[in-house]
């Protein structure tokens, strides 16, 4: 069949709006039509020519929601007509990574995944004749695509596509950070580095839980009224603060309980560390800082019991914990609708980019 998809050619150039060839479904591997998606700065860090593992031509996008129209042989667990999102960290529910009760990094379409090709190391995209490849495993940016049963989360159908698309990547980052990853409890004091799309769904989350205080840490005062609508209990800016674990052990009455660091910055990541209580406090790093950036601190600071980790797609298991998301969103346990904070359609995609480049948009969604 033919779909319209923005295909990224090259490193630094703007998208291109194509009508692709798309082949249908191989035996384990489902054809789904996106309906929305959200534009993600892992999308923009890959675009750059930053990522290491980017390759082109591909059809970036990984944050989308959409419709089964077609199964594979041997697809047991979803039919045409369900209501699906992608899943960039799949569950196979089979492999040594899943089957161990301390993380949600599924490796049994890894490195294929990595490759940007289906599991049986091909791509279901060409573009005159050409092969196009796929990335991290979802190419959202695609009206239809192809994906494996494993990678996609069956969700309720009166969800609303252009709002849980969301939760394909970001609203689980954050949100599943704390409640699936640092298992935050009732009461405790949480510090969040960054309050922009990540750090105002980690806020949520502690919000959700029960957490005390929820101390926001940003340089930009402009993120106050949005975070303190999300939950924020106390915001600092280390712009006007002189010495910022000081004003933060003040706050928390020597330390938070947890924190996270949701900018991607390696000394903002120390300072998340070095907030921490003594004797127990745990750090948790989302940013991804640039590749080959290194971390520091003294030993002394984990030697006297703090913890430092770091959470991909908010440790949830996709195809077990994103439907439990969704509900949370439907019983408006967390707010999704003011974190998209502009909509567009497929052609107008590189406007996307550069709202997120200028810091003017938390979230744009593409309707298709
Ligand atoms: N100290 C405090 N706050 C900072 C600093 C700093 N040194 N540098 C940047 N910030 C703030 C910005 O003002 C902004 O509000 O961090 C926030 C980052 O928000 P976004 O740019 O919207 O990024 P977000 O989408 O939340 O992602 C954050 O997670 O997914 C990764 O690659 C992504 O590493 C990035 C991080
Ligand atoms: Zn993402």
């Amino acid at each position: 069949m033919e779909t319209r998809a923005a295909v990224a050619f090259k490193a630094g150039q703007p998208l291109s709006i194509e009508t692709v060839t798309l082949d249908g479904p191989r035996p384990g591997e489902v054809l789904v039509e996106i309906k929305a998606t959200g534009v993600c700065h892992t999308d923009a860090f890959t675009l750059s020519g930053d990522d290491p593992e980017g390759a082109f031509p591909a059809i970036l996008g990984h944050e989308g929601a959409g419709v089964v129209v077609e199964v594979g042989e041997g697809v047991k667990s979803l039919k045409v007509g369900d209501h699906v999102i992608p899943l960039y960290t799949p569950e196979c529910r089979e492999c040594d990574y899943c089957l161990h009760p301390k993380t949600n990094l599924c490796q049994s379409i890894r490195s294929t995944q990595g490759q940007g090709l289906m599991p049986d190391g091909t791509s279901r995209f060409k573009l005159n004749g050409e092969p196009i490849l796929h990335y991290m495993g979802c190419s959202t940016f695609s009206n239809y695509t192809v994906l494996p049963e494993i990678a996609l989360a069956k969700i309720r159908k009166d969800a609303p596509f252009d709002k849980v698309c969301y939760i394909g990547c970001g609203v689980t980052t954050g949100v599943g950070a704390v409640a699936f990853d640092a298992k935050v409890e009732p009461g405790s004091n949480v510090v969040v580095f960054g309050l922009g799309g990540i750090g105002l769904n980690v806020i949520q989350g502690a919000r959700m839980v029960g957490a005390n205080k929820i101390i926001g840490v940003d340089i930009n005062p402009s993120k106050v009224k949005l975070a303190k609508q999300f939950g924020m209990t106390d915001f600092i800016n280390p712009k006007e603060t002189p010495d910022l674990i000081e004003a933060i052990m003040d706050l928390t009455n020597g330390g938070a309980d947890y924190s996270f660091e949701c900018i991607g910055n390696v000394n903002t990541m120390r300072q998340a560390l070095e907030c921490c209580h003594k004797g127990w406090g745990e750090s948790i790093i989302i940013g991804v800082a640039g590749a080959g950036q290194e971390i520091s601190t003294r030993p002394f600071q984990l030697v006297t019991g703090r913890v430092w980790r770091g959470s991909a797609f908010g440790g949830a298991r996709g195809r077990t914990d994103v439907p439990k998301i969704v509900d949370w969103y439907m019983d408006g346990k967390i707010n999704i609708d003011d974190l998209i904070t502009h909509k567009m359609p497929l052609d107008d995609i590189n406007k996307a980019f550069d709202l997120m480049h200028s810091g003017e948009s938390i979230r744009s969604v593409i309707e298709f």
